[in-house]
């Protein structure tokens, strides 16, 4: 039998999983155990180099997203579960990286930028500098042949490959060379129209009760034409449409276009139509995430295992990165 080559992704512990979240990650990562031997972890110590004077979030949230992961389809047995900063030979392996990367090329990374620009912050702090240095650290650490992440997240991998490199050129081969693994993920819109994150404040949270996801979604803006019940509207201009996408089938759908153009239905039939489909989706997570939370212990020996089982691995890795470097 051929080992399964390895995956892995993290994702920052800055609040509660959205539906964005559900339908961008999670779902591809349930997916994805089938054929990988999969590495999911709570990258703590890359929220703090933004949320570092804001630390109170980070270490409940972590604990949060985790019993989502498992509400969700992830599987313990089969994934590897662990939080970064329980693995101290990531802080090391960061460190060593360091040596092989310039500032100007960090510097230059879109997200260094782009973070400071979304949030309007300016941050200049090193960790936040060496923020993908750490995750090339973190991919290079289990020797990952994929990493499913969106978009965004490319240019950070694609500066880990170059790590990888130079650090096999220079010294040794340790390294394979990981490959973005981007899914196909249909757009999330939040309540205003934007894409769904947390930071927008408007999510709609796996954890939401029923009642509050049916508000949020009666509440969510429509097309803009529609401001009266008799005005037409066009479904490609409505970001209640992307749901429809998700949701609905052709009747359905057809139902819509033709409705909201003759104004024959109003924004509330619409949106209607899929709530149901939301909430049933929502509701077994959340009765799973119910017993979770009712049995914390369980959830503490999953991770605890988990970060073993990542230490472990972790320790291999650096006895090969310190023999290869001669240190
Ligand atoms: N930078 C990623 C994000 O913001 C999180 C992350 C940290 C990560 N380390 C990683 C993702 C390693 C994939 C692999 O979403
Ligand atoms: Fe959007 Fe539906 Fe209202 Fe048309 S009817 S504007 S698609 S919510």
């Amino acid at each position: 039998m051929t080992e399964k080559l390895r995956i892995l992704s993290g994702i920052r512990p800055t609040g509660p999983l959205h539906l964005g979240n559900l339908y961008g990650a999670l779902k591809n990562w349930v997916k994805l155990q089938d054929q990988y031997q999969c590495f999911y972890f709570i990258a703590d110590w890359h929220a703090l180099t933004t949320e570092f004077e804001n630390t109170g979030i980070i270490k409940p949230s972590g604990k949060d997203i985790i019993t989502d992961w498992l509400a969700t389809g992830i599987d313990p047995e089969r994934s590897v579960l662990f939080i970064q900063s329980e693995v101290k030979e990531h802080a090391e392996l960061s460190l060593l990286l360091g040596m092989l990367v310039t500032v100007s090329r960090l510097e230059r990374m879109p997200s260094y930028k782009d973070f400071q620009i979304a949030t309007g912050r300016e941050l200049s702090n090193f960790g936040f500098l060496g923020y993908p240095v750490l995750q090339s650290a973190d991919i290079l650490m289990y020797r990952a042949h994929g990493v499913p992440v969106g978009e965004d997240q490319v240019p950070h991998i694609e500066l880990t490959r170059e790590i990888a490199r130079r650090f096999n050129g220079l010294y040794r081969e340790v390294f394979p060379e990981p490959k973005p693994i981007l899914t196909e993920a249909p757009r999330v819109p939040g309540t205003d129209g934007r894409k769904m994150s947390k930071s927008y404040q408007n999510a709609i949270f796996l954890s939401d009760p029923s009642p509050v996801i049916e508000h949020k979604i009666k509440t969510m803006i429509t097309d803009p034409a529609r401001k009266r019940r008799k005005d037409p509207g066009d479904p490609q201009k409505c970001p209640v449409w992307d749901f429809h996408k998700i949701y609905s089938d052709e009747d359905t759908r057809n139902w819509v276009t033709q409705g909201c153009a003759s104004a024959g239905i109003g924004c509330l039939d619409c949106k209607g139509a899929f709530i149901p489909k939301v909430i049933a989706e929502l509701e077994p997570i959340r009765d799973l995430r119910r017993y979770f939370d009712e049995h914390p212990g369980e959830v503490l020996e999953i991770i605890q295992d988990g970060c073993g089982r990542a230490r472990s691995f972790a320790v291999e890795t650096m006895k090969m990165v310190r023999e290869a470097m001669k240190i």
